[in-house]
This record gives C-alpha cells, sequence and structure tokens, in this order.
C-alpha cells in the first residue's frame, strides 16, 4: 500500500494500532515532506515500526528530531545504575551487566503496561527504541490503543470519567505500584486527568495504566480500586492490542499520550538491549 502523496508504503500491523513504513532509510537526513507524511501516519497509526536499519547514536536522535525536542531523561543521576550511560538524551533499555552493574534501565523480564513519564506534569510525547541486542524468546512490547480502550467502555462510565484525575506515580519499578500509604514525596508523582484530548488529533484517550497510576483522586479508596480495575481492563483486551516480536535493527516510535506499553517476561541469561530516546511534551488536559 502507498501513500501517492509522499511515497511511503504504509502496512497496518494490526486491527488495532500499528504499522510499518518500508522504504525509508532513518541514517539519512529526511526530507521535510517525508517527516510530515511520517507524522501524519503516526497520529493515524499511533506505533510505527521502521524494520533494517542500522542507527548511530546520532543517527536516531536527529530522527527523532524531526518530531519535537529530544528529550532528557528523567531519572535522577543518583538513582541510575552504575556504569550506565550518561548521554542525558539516551538510555539504555538493557538486562546487560558490565563489572557486575547494569549497563541500562528496565533491566529484566515482564514489565506492566504504562505510559512513559505520565507521572510528571508535562509528559514526554514520544519514545523511540531500537533494537540492537534481543533474547531468543519473548521481551516482545504490546502496544494498547488508549483511544479505543475509551471509546469500549460503557456510557455510563465515561459520563462518571468526566472531571476525574489520578494520582500517578512512579519509582523506576516494573511489576509493583507504589505503596502510596507512607510518604510519597520522594517519587516522582503528579495529579493528570483521567482521560485526555489528545493535543493533535483532538481525540479521547483513557489515560490510566496499572504500573503508574495508583488511586482516583477525591474519592474513597475501595471506589477508587474498583473504578481502576474496570478501567485496566484494556490490558486483556487482545483487540485493542498489538504485540511487537523484535527483530535485530527495528525501530518502533509510540505516542505516549494515546498508547501504553507492556513487556513480555524473557530468559534472564540472555541479553536484550534497545537504545531509547524521546520527544518531549506538554501538559495534558481533560
Ligand atoms: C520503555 C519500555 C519496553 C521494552 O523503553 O519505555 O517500556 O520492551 N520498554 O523494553
Ligand atoms: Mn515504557
Amino acid at each position: 500500500m502507498s501513500d501517492t502523496l509522499t511515497g511511503l508504503d504504509i502496512r497496518p500491523l494490526s486491527d488495532s494500532l500499528g504499522a510499518e513504513i518500508r522504504g525509508v532509510d532513518l541514517s539519512q537526513p529526511l526530507d521535510d515532506a517525508t517527516a510530515a507524511a511520517i507524522r501524519d501516519a503516526w497520529h493515524e497509526h499511533i506505533v510505527l515500526l521502521f524494520r533494517d536499519q542500522d542507527l548511530s547514536e546520532d543517527d536516531q536522535v536527529a530522527f527523532a528530531e524531526k518530531f519535537g525536542t529530544v528529550g532528557t531523561r528523567s531519572r535522577p543521576a543518583s538513582r541510575r545504575p552504575e556504569g550506565a550511560d550518561y548521554n542525558a538524551s539516551i538510555m539504555l533499555v538493557s538486562n546487560i551487566k558490565k563489572d557486575g552493574e547494569y549497563i541500562g534501565s528496565l533491566p529484566d523480564g515482564e514489565m506492566w503496561f504504562h505510559h512513559d513519564m505520565c507521572y510528571d506534569p508535562a509528559p514526554h510525547k514520544g519514545t523511540f527504541l531500537y533494537a540492537m541486542e534481543l533474547p531468543s524468546s519473548g521481551g516482545n512490547t504490546l502496544f494498547a490503543n488508549m483511544y479505543a480502550a475509551y471509546d469500549r467502555l460503557s456510557d455510563e462510565t465515561k459520563a462518571r470519567l468526566k472531571g476525574l484525575t489520578a494520582l500517578q506515580i512512579y519509582d523506576f519499578a516494573t511489576r509493583e505500584v507504589v505503596d502510596i500509604s507512607g510518604d510519597i514525596a520522594q517519587y516522582k508523582h503528579c495529579v493528570q486527568p483521567v482521560t485526555v484530548t489528545h493535543p493533535v488529533t483532538g481525540r479521547r484517550a483513557l489515560y490510566v495504566n496499572p504500573l503508574i497510576t495508583a488511586r482516583i483522586e477525591d474519592m474513597p479508596d475501595d471506589e477508587s480500586r474498583a473504578l481502576l480495575d474496570e478501567l485496566f481492563g484494556f490490558t486483556d483486551d487482545k483487540s485493542l492490542v498489538y504485540e511487537h516480536e523484535w527483530r535485530l535493527g527495528d525501530v518502533l516510535m509510540w505516542d505516549n499520550w494515546c498508547s501504553c506499553h507492556a513487556r513480555t517476561d524473557f530468559p534472564a541469561s540472555d541479553r536484550r538491549m534497545l537504545r531509547r530516546c524521546t520527544i518531549k511534551g506538554q501538559p495534558l488536559h481533560e
């Protein structure tokens, strides 16, 4: 399937979200027309895949810069693994160890569904991940379409969500939400609307997830828990999810305002390394 105006070859990856774009070498400078066509495809498909890429750090950052201002990492330097790569724009997602210390972040196994940086008042818009070393099995990344996660709710639930906000809080773990019964000041956190209007597409998306959303504000705990459990139903709805099986050289870019993602488990004895950067965002509103 070819976009006749730009020549982009765009192929949907699933019924829920995602498209592969073929025929673009991301290590080469992108002309503005191609970048604009990719941006449009991104807003339509939420997750874009480019296979068989060969990218240096600079290439990856230059590509991301076509879509916004490249972001810097959110984890404080004092909380990063020793020996990690300190280029502030680049983060390695890796379980590889050097001298006994992880060289990157998010090393191990399964990771629950989350929106990147929803605990920040101006969540980064997009994440760009490039596959450099992959395990023999697993370590797939799952993406959920959060427009569709909102659309599937009953009219009654949609009406109930109006005006609600939620506490988003994160401690850089992969399979547990922060215990908020104690002092939460030490954790990155903020309050966000439970649904957001995407600043570019104008479409409404559900903006809660099991890893980072700890409670609905101004609601008794049991009610908040029950509502969140209902909203988290999207994680089990296969019709909303695309599961990406990585190949070396894959680049995925995803929109954090209208999707969330998770990772499947993989053998701890296998090496996995992906190179990541983001582009900055803005405050989100209902
Ligand atoms: C991330 C992330 C998932 C993965 O980089 O933000 O969630 O598959 N990565 O490693
Ligand atoms: Mn993530």
